[in-house]
């Protein structure tokens, strides 16, 4: 029989999941006595309403997490309580627009929109687990996120951007320093603007540039005395995001020849210091940036274009045919004297996705050497991210953690407390076990990249996206 259809594709994309409780999980091998603490990670959990859910950043967010304590772990999953959430309890339809889904909608209500231009976004939060001061939240793209109790995951209420206009999205990945949280907004209006926004004590505008097509942005960099916006040539005119015929992300459109412009925000005054123009590429997630002189030195998981997101579609996951283009580390090393790129170079040629870093300890750090992400096996290419790498900046360097027939998550890194070495500590991750049908939590040496645990689900978990670790104080 020809497989036409990828084994991890049901699991991992298409099947809703049920809120659990679970003491005492199976422990294959042993768990270092000093890791204390929650793991919690986010990502879709109801991927079918009235419809199957079209895309890998489509769906209603589901949170999880692995208690471990004194070498026994457990586990619990939560919705989050949003309304897009509750809209589709209710109604047994998708009723909020996600990332590439939107809602069937009828003929009338096609021309409501046109006279009442306010698609309701979804503010289901999925993409990524935020700790704000000592508040937790699940954080997405659109202008809101979820404060959630760590404890039991319940839904708390919302956090709103108070003074940033209705319409917009920020980023999944805020910056933090010892003294504040930073987030990129883009705001879509008569005039978009790219918005710096802190938010720890209310939120303050801390930059303001206008824009006249704006890209789409998953994150951005922050090194000590600049924010980095790498804008990428996938851009919008906002006014078909306003009047929305379209799920969010099919309104933007690739112009490679406007090339990617590197908006240089100094942090002090909040004014553009400069904007250099490169090549056009594509990229998720900024990994760090940190300055050595006059030189701004920019890290990021970068492609060739955005195909990448097409690909990301459940119906090419689901074909044995389709490759996954590679995300490569590559590193931007700006002359900011005389504004211009002065070098561009490929930090490994593994491919890395989900990228990760010991941000607390080495974030603008210009000694940091080492990042731990999801890629794909060359020998087995045809499949969804089915490795962890570790990349090390210094050497161009890799090495791996594969088994057939897995599929990891994004790696989280937690250091050893007595560490000597930047890499001393352990990786977290939430594994699919394709032939088995279930997930299981990895524990990995980070130093070594080899199997300390693993602890087994008796369900699997769709594939989700980033998560943090909470430690037990
Ligand atoms: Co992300």
């Amino acid at each position: 029989m020809i497989k036409t259809e990828n084994r991890y594709f049901q699991p991992g994309f298409r099947q809703n999941m049920e809120e659990k409780e679970l003491k005492n999980l199976v422990i294959e091998g042993e768990i270092p006595d000093w890791l204390e603490g929650d793991l919690i990670r986010n990502g879709p959990g109801i991927v079918n309403v009235d419809k199957p859910m079209q895309h890998w950043f489509d769906g209603l967010a589901m949170l999880h997490k692995f208690s471990i304590s004194k070498g026994e772990v457990s586990y619990r999953s939560r919705f989050i309580n949003c309304e897009a959430y509750q809209a589709a309890q209710e109604s047994g339809k998708i009723s909020y627009s996600d990332f590439a889904t939107d809602p069937c909608r009828s003929i009338f209500q096609k021309l409501q929109t046109v006279f009442d231009p306010k698609p309701k976004i979804t503010d289901s939060a999925k993409v990524n687990i935020g700790k704000i001061g000592d508040k937790a939240f699940a954080l997405g793209e659109p202008l809101m996120q979820i404060q959630f109790d760590p404890e039991t995951l319940e839904s708390l209420g919302v956090f709103h951007y108070e003074k940033a206009p209705g319409s917009g999205i920020n980023t999944a990945h805020p910056h933090q320093d010892p003294h504040e949280v930073y987030n990129l907004v883009v705001q879509f209006g008569a005039i978009n603007h790219y918005k710096i926004y802190s938010m720890l004590e209310g939120v303050k505008e801390l930059a303001s540039i206008p824009v006249l097509e704006p890209a789409y942005l998953h994150s951005f960099g922050m090194s000590e005395r600049y924010f980095i916006i790498a804008e990428f040539p996938l851009v919008v005119q906002s006014l078909k995001l306003l009047f929305r015929f379209r799920p969010f992300i099919e309104n933007f459109k690739w112009k490679k020849n406007r090339g990617t412009r590197f908006l240089i925000i100094d942090r002090e005054t909040g004014k553009l210091k400069t904007t250099i123009k490169t090549e056009a590429f594509f990229s998720f997630h900024h990994v760090n940036a940190f300055e050595v002189d006059n030189q701004l030195v920019v890290d990021l998981a970068a492609y060739k274009d955005a195909s990448i997101i097409d690909h990301y579609y459940h119906n090419r996951l689901s074909s044995t045919e389709e490759q996954l283009p590679f995300g490569r580390m590559e590193r931007f090393i700006f002359d900011l004297d005389k504004s211009k790129l002065k070098e561009r170079k490929v930090l490994s040629e593994a491919c890395i996705e989900l990228p990760h870093i010991d941000y607390q300890s080495y974030h603008g750090n210009k000694d940091y050497r080492y990042i731990y992400g999801c890629g794909i096996n060359p020998e087995n290419r045809n499949e969804f991210y089915n490795q962890l790498v570790k990349i090390d900046v210094h050497t161009g360097q890799h090495s791996t953690w594969y088994q057939e027939g897995t599929y990891p998550g994004e790696a989280v890194f937690i250091p050893n407390p007595d560490r000597k070495s930047e890499d001393d500590g352990l990786l977290l991750s939430v594994v699919l076990d394709g032939k088995q049908g279930n997930s299981f939590l990895l524990i990995l040496d980070s130093k070594t990249m080899q199997e300390q645990a693993r602890v087994h689900l008796p369900h699997s978990i769709l594939f989700g996206y980033h998560g943090a670790f909470f430690e037990k104080n």
